[in-house]
């Protein structure tokens, strides 16, 4: 159609925005709460607690879970994403704590299993909680990534994961060739069907700082993370840590991968955009802590609408093609929904 017949007083695009009932007519974009993750912080101790860079959000007690998990289930959330603070004197060179069987993460995911068993759990594969240093691998004398040597620590990790239960696996660590090293150990463990998620576009991003905070690591951490997490200048590069080549076979998915993820989010959505695109697959988004506590804080200050931003958010995630977004604004989002909606929750 040539555009001349495109033109005003004809064409007059307030008519389908007249009404709520109109415009949800001619909305092209909606989410519903299964597809929001939210992600939850487990502690050892007794009591839940705030977290102060990350203003409602807690670090959960396994006592206080179930609740949680409640509260969750009732909002037709389906999926959370477990991260534990693990205490400093049990962080060790060698990560130990990230493959014993009876850790944090492994105690929650009984109670997940017991308490929601029809949820599912992403697991993050990572070193960062686990060490003095904060880093998501081993490092060596002159603070480099030992990459080999951490892929072999993350591949016990996540068998020790695929045993107790976690429905999928999150490598968010970002060195090279673990999906693939992952993926043939769980094979040869008799586990093929187990479900892996990989950080596979994950930037050396300044918004993660709340989630430092949030797990123990910050002060940790003496130096940046660009030598392994991307850099945010780079969009090529992401459908390279994707795939070996547009065209040919992608790498984390060819070396067994099942979705990817991309983090952080907003200021990456075009880098969602050509994931989802180019290869067609599962595409998450993670909305990080840093995003979430921007919006929080300026919200407690008065100066932004909180509903309205967060609603906002997930519809520019959705926009641009992400399948499910992982969000600590996930419990008030699916309020909103429900509200939206008319279904009580
Ligand atoms: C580390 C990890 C990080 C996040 C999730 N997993 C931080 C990092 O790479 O230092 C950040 C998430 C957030 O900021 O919400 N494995």
């Amino acid at each position: 159609m040539l555009y001349s017949s495109y033109q005003f007083p004809k064409i007059r695009f307030r008519r389908t925005r007249a009404s709520a009932a109109l415009r949800n007519l001619v909305s092209e974009t909606r989410f519903s709460p299964s597809q929001l993750i939210l992600p939850v912080f487990l502690t050892e101790n007794s009591q839940s607690e705030g977290i102060s860079s990350l203003p409602g959000v807690q670090r959960w007690s396994l006592n206080d879970l179930p609740s949680l998990l409640n509260q969750v289930s009732d909002l037709g959330i389906q999926s959370i994403a477990l991260f534990p603070q693990v205490p400093a004197e049990r962080k060790t060179q060698n990560c130990e704590e990230a493959y014993r069987d009876d850790n944090l993460i492994n105690q929650a995911l009984k109670v997940i299993q017991r308490e929601a068993p029809d949820l599912a759990t992403i697991c993050d594969v990572a070193l960062d909680p686990y060490n003095p240093h904060g880093h998501d691998g081993f490092v060596d004398a002159d603070g480099r990534i030992l990459n080999d040597e951490t892929v072999e620590a993350l591949v016990k990790q996540a068998v020790c994961l695929s045993n107790a239960g976690a429905t999928i696996l999150g490598p968010s660590d970002m060195m090279d060739g673990r999906i693939g090293a992952i993926r043939d150990a769980l094979d040869a463990d008799g586990k093929p069907d187990q479900v892996i998620l990989s950080y596979a576009a994950k930037y050396a991003s300044a918004f993660y700082g709340p989630f430092r905070d949030a797990i123990g690591s910050a002060g940790n951490l003496k130096s940046d993370k660009s030598g392994y997490q991307m850099d945010p200048a780079n969009s090529d590069e992401a459908l390279r840590e994707v795939a070996a080549d547009l065209h040919e076979i992608a790498l984390d998915l060819a070396e067994g991968a099942d979705m990817v993820m991309v983090k952080p989010g907003l200021p990456y959505l075009d880098i969602i955009q050509r994931v989802k695109d180019g290869f067609g697959v599962p595409t998450f988004a993670y909305h990080v802590s840093g995003e979430y506590a921007s919006l929080k804080a300026a919200a407690l200050n008065g100066w932004l609408d909180y509903d309205k931003c967060i609603w906002e958010v997930m519809t520019s995630f959705r926009r641009a093609g992400a399948d499910a977004v992982l969000t600590y604004a996930a419990l008030d989002l699916a309020q909103l929904w429900h509200r939206q909606n008319g279904t009580k929750s």
